[in-house]
């Protein structure tokens, strides 16, 4: 093949893959610009291609420009997020990786690779004016900030005007493993020193959490919440901390959770999903109590108190490399761990019944008891969703019930677990099955029982079947779940 023709295919993949690309020779000059950074950096093609790259872009400095940093001084830039204002005025916002590319010793060209990320950036900062208005006391229930997005993935503030609001009268069980965990909590409601609670999805992590809060000397201040794995990483730090205007990276000012919820609670939900990086930021500020906005050179006092949950073993996430130790240790200042419902059995009929009650208010209805072969059947199922699942699964009886007093077992719908949805996976080699069909089937049967062990919950369930969210919606679409 000719080095022209090279350069084509190189030219129609980076088109397929829709990431913007820019690559220049040793002298400078640009031997690629496919369309995607043409409509990113709105310069045409032609523009572009064949010409040294400083004069095209000579209006960045030599030292901001990452291209030159690559060709010249071999400097590898990652994952770097900028802003910039466009020919057109828009603010466009990206995630640039530019490397030099070294053959024998010798840098001959370097290549930058660009990810509009302008959208995702919008979402963050609505999130953040979003919390603004609700901390600064506004009582109109907010829009969520895109149609897309869960409700758990946007911070959620709790309290006057917030969305929920629990305490420890809330908290049902009676299971002696879980009565100890809920002491401790108790007693953190004394002090102000920080928590790291463990526990699987739907063990109440956050009822804990606002109960402490809401039962404590804070309860009058605001309690936040974000889940660290729902934000994208770059932008988790402005979140955080918030941003102050600077010139490079075009950030607007504005305070960020540590502020807004100062003198209050910050709960941190997943915190192993953040970045080590920002751990160690996060490790930094609870021992010093102040914060720097991301572009700020100002330090800033803040007072919260932090609550923070994993719903792994803490063990295995830091030798997964997943949580920092040092950060752990500050953070488990009181630790809680939650069993899980499988584990705490006694406790199903005591939060059935509660449940019961609790939905015969919301619909109308006048359940009186559940029959024994429909409590056999919720004793017998292990709940991977933990008391949110058998809450759901008690809303939905108690909505659909029969019979005008009695939720019988014809009423329990329970989705079938693990063991018994896996060995439903048949046999390869039904009549006229094709090998892509067979797989198909077993991938959608894969998505369909971690999607409903997470509450439906789609960037949890990415995460643990290691893919990307956008490529599991699109499954989802696909398989129509
Ligand atoms: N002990 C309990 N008593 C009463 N309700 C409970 C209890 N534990 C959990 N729930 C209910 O189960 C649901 C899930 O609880 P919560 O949101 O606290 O779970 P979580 O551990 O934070 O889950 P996730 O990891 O998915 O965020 C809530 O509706 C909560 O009211
Ligand atoms: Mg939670």
């Amino acid at each position: 093949m000719r080095g022209k023709d090279y350069m084509a295919v190189l030219q129609a993949v980076t088109e397929v893959m829709g990431e913007a690309i820019h690559i220049v020779d040793a002298s400078g000059k640009t031997i690629l610009y496919n369309e995607a950074m043409a409509r990113l950096e709105k310069i045409s093609v032609e523009d572009a291609l064949g010409k040294p790259f400083r004069q095209v872009f000579g209006s960045i400095p030599e030292s901001e420009s990452t291209l030159y940093q690559a060709l010249v001084n071999r400097r590898e830039i990652r994952s770097k997020q900028q802003t910039y204002v466009n020919i057109y005025g828009k603010q466009v916002t990206t995630i640039n990786t530019t490397i030099p590319i070294i053959v024998d010793g010798q840098v001959v060209a370097a290549m930058e690779v660009a990810r509009d990320i302008t959208e995702i950036k919008d979402m963050s900062d609505r999130i953040l004016s979003l919390q603004d208005s609700i901390s600064a006391g506004s009582r109109t229930q907010p829009k969520p900030p895109g149609p897309d997005e869960q409700e758990s993935e946007a911070p959620r503030p709790a309290g006057p005007g917030g969305i929920r609001r629990y305490h420890f009268e809330d908290i049902i069980g009676e299971d002696p493993g879980f009565l100890q965990a809920v002491e401790r909590a108790m007693k953190a409601t004394s002090n102000t020193a920080s928590v790291f609670i463990y526990g699987e999805t739907g063990t109440g992590k956050e009822l804990i959490a606002q109960s402490i809060h809401y039962g404590g000397k804070r309860q009058k201040k605001p309690f936040l919440a974000q889940n660290c794995a729902a934000i994208p990483e770059s932008l988790l730090e402005g979140i955080l901390f918030g941003t102050e205007k600077g010139g490079f990276t075009g950030a607007v000012d504005r305070a960020g959770l540590f502020e807004q919820a100062n003198g209050g609670t910050l709960l941190l939900d997943e915190v192993s999903a953040m970045p080590y990086e920002l751990q160690s930021k996060l490790l930094r500020v609870l021992q010093e109590k102040y914060i720097r906005r991301v572009g700020g050179s100002k330090d800033i006092l803040v007072d919260v108190r932090i609550i923070a949950t994993v719903n792994e073993s803490p063990q295995e996430l830091i030798d997964r490399g997943a949580l920092r130790p040092d950060l752990y240790y500050r953070l488990n200042v009181i630790g809680i761990t939650l069993p899980p419902l499988r584990e705490r059995r006694t406790d199903i009929p005591i939060l059935a019944d509660r449940f019961v009650k609790k939905y015969n208010e919301e619909y109308g209805r006048e359940i009186w008891m559940i029959a024994d072969a429909a409590l056999e059947k919720l004793k017998n199922y292990n709940y991977p969703g933990n008391v949110r699942e058998l809450e759901n699964i008690i809303m939905s009886a108690v909505s659909m019930a029969e019979e005008e007093h009695v939720l019988t077992a014809d009423d329990i719908n329970i989705q079938q677990g693990y063991h018994e949805e896996h060995s439903a996976i048949s046999e390869f080699g039904r009549e006229g099955e094709t090998l892509s069909e067979y797989l198909a089937d077993i991938e959608q049967t894969v998505i369909r029982r971690y999607l409903t062990s997470n509450g439906g919950n789609v960037t949890k369930t990415a995460r643990e079947l290691g893919m990307l969210r956008q490529n599991l919606q699109h499954k989802m679409k696909k398989y129509e779940i």
